[in-house]
């Protein structure tokens, strides 16, 4: 294979090295472009563009392959648990019994928020969507914990993780309860990551907490299975912030935001809004598949299509196993269930969808999931950012600890050229 790429422009020649990965990616070095060519690439949405090179997560788009530090999605969602995975995403390997031990008692002995937060919860309405209350108490903890704002030590940066894995799961939870209405609470330390999670969100006043282990291992494989995805747009966000050298709760409070999206993690509330629009609609699928492929009609099928799998994400596959699982094992009978299938089958026997390679993604199944399990349709994507979390973490501190530059991409401009300034009078 040729260590170099040539690109002849304007009658020169000019050569660039070629980087090649370890699953054989093969990316042209264009460092020197500008300095050697006085060129720059053009490239909307960075659809052929690499940002870094990175260890973390493994896609191959074309095969439905996703890896985590080398681990098959598949065998990490059977058979480790979210902590688990959160250590090896961020530390590189899976951990011992003593590495977990550790990490989950310093995680633990973070599991608290200051008592002062409860103010800033306080000033939003009922009606504000979770992700935005989460992205601003996100932001907000960095007032009460300034040391973990100039982090450039791996301790340090560890003392921040630790901190904010322990503190997200409250915030998240908090979020929740004062939709509902119910009184601000904290875990238990004597339960598990997940079903710690679990009953911050739910628990009642005036109710004894009863875990499900169906429900508890639905929600752990969920988060395992949203851990990271390589350079996503949430993901690069955390990066470019992060790239700044603004902190790490600063960094995740960004990618909150840029999660939201219903072109992203906000894809997997607007499934469900969708299917229910078909179930009232009088469960018309192929109406609705028209309308997805009609260029005048803005109706898109949400939790469809994948700007890297043009395969099955194989998150879907699992989910979707996963869906009837947990759908059977708590006796719930949910009709979108069965209309999104409907939905699945008719797409990928359709030339619209066949043509343009659109497949389920991971958020097109996993709404049903979070609503057989009781979450909220609009504590949905907050939940996409508890499983994220980790995967956001690990690429912020590969970015900052490989001392990458801070992203600055350049622009072709398109704009009027030099005119003279005209008083008012004269305009
Ligand atoms: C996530 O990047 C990640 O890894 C993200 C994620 C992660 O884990 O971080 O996997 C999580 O965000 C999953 C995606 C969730 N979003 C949705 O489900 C929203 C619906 N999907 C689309 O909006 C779209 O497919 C994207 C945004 C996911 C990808 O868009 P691209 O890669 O920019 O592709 P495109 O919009 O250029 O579409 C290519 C063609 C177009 O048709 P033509 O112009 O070629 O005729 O496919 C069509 C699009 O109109 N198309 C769809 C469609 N998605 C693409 N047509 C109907 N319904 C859809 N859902």
């Amino acid at each position: 294979m040729s260590k170099t790429a040539t690109l002849e422009f304007d009658g020169k020649k000019y050569e660039f090295p070629v980087t090649v990965g370890t699953e054989n990616e093969i990316g042209i070095d264009i460092k020197k472009l500008r300095g050697e060519a006085g060129l720059i690439t053009l490239d909307p949405g960075y659809k052929n563009t690499g940002s870094c090179e990175s260890a973390i997560t493994f896609l191959d788009g074309e095969k439905g392959i996703l890896r985590y530090r080398g681990y098959a999605i598949e065998d990490l969602a059977e058979k480790a648990d979210f902590l688990e995975v959160a250590y090896l995403l961020i530390f590189g390997e899976l951990p011992t019994k003593e590495q977990l031990n550790k990490f989950t008692n310093d995680i633990k002995e973070q599991s608290h928020v200051d008592e002062e937060m409860k103010k800033i919860l306080d000033g939003f309405p009922k009606s504000a969507h979770p992700m935005g209350v989460l992205a601003s108490l996100t932001s907000a903890l960095i007032a009460f914990n300034p040391s973990s704002v100039d982090v450039s030590s791996e301790e340090d940066m560890y003392k921040a993780i630790v901190k904010i894995l322990g503190k997200f799961p409250v915030l998240a939870a908090w979020t929740l309860r004062k939709k509902n209405s119910l009184p601000l609470n904290y875990g238990d330390e004597d339960l598990g990551y997940v079903e710690n999670l679990h009953k911050m969100m739910f628990e009642k006043p005036n109710k004894t907490y009863k875990v499900d282990k169906a429900v508890i291992d639905a929600l752990d494989k969920l988060l395992i299975l949203h851990a990271d995805h390589e350079q996503n747009c949430s993901t690069s966000t955390v990066r470019m912030v992060g790239s700044s050298h603004a902190g790490l709760f600063a960094s995740l409070s960004a990618g909150i935001s840029a999660l939201w999206g219903p072109l992203h993690g906000g894809a997997n509330q607007a499934v469900i809004e969708m299917l229910e629009r078909i179930k009232e609609d009088g469960g018309d699928t192929h109406k609705f598949m028209q309308k997805a492929k009609d260029k005048e009609d803005p109706f898109r099928l949400m939790g469809f299509g994948h700007r890297v799998y043009k395969n099955f994400d194989p998150r879907a596959k699992i989910i979707k196993k996963s869906a009837d699982e947990v759908l059977g094992q708590l006796g719930i009978e949910d009709p979108v269930l069965d209309i999104a299938k409907g939905l699945e089958k008719e797409a990928l026997e359709d030339d619209y969808f066949v043509k343009r390679k659109l497949y389920p993604n991971v958020d097109f199944y996993s709404g049903i999931i979070y609503r057989a399990l009781g979450i909220p349709v609009e504590m949905f994507t907050v939940m996409f950012a508890l499983g994220r979390l980790p995967g956001w973490i690990a690429q912020w501190r590969e970015m900052r600890l490989k001392k990458e530059p801070i992203g600055r991409p350049r622009q072709i401009y398109v704009g009027e050229n030099h005119r003279e300034f005209k008083a008012l009078g004269s305009r």
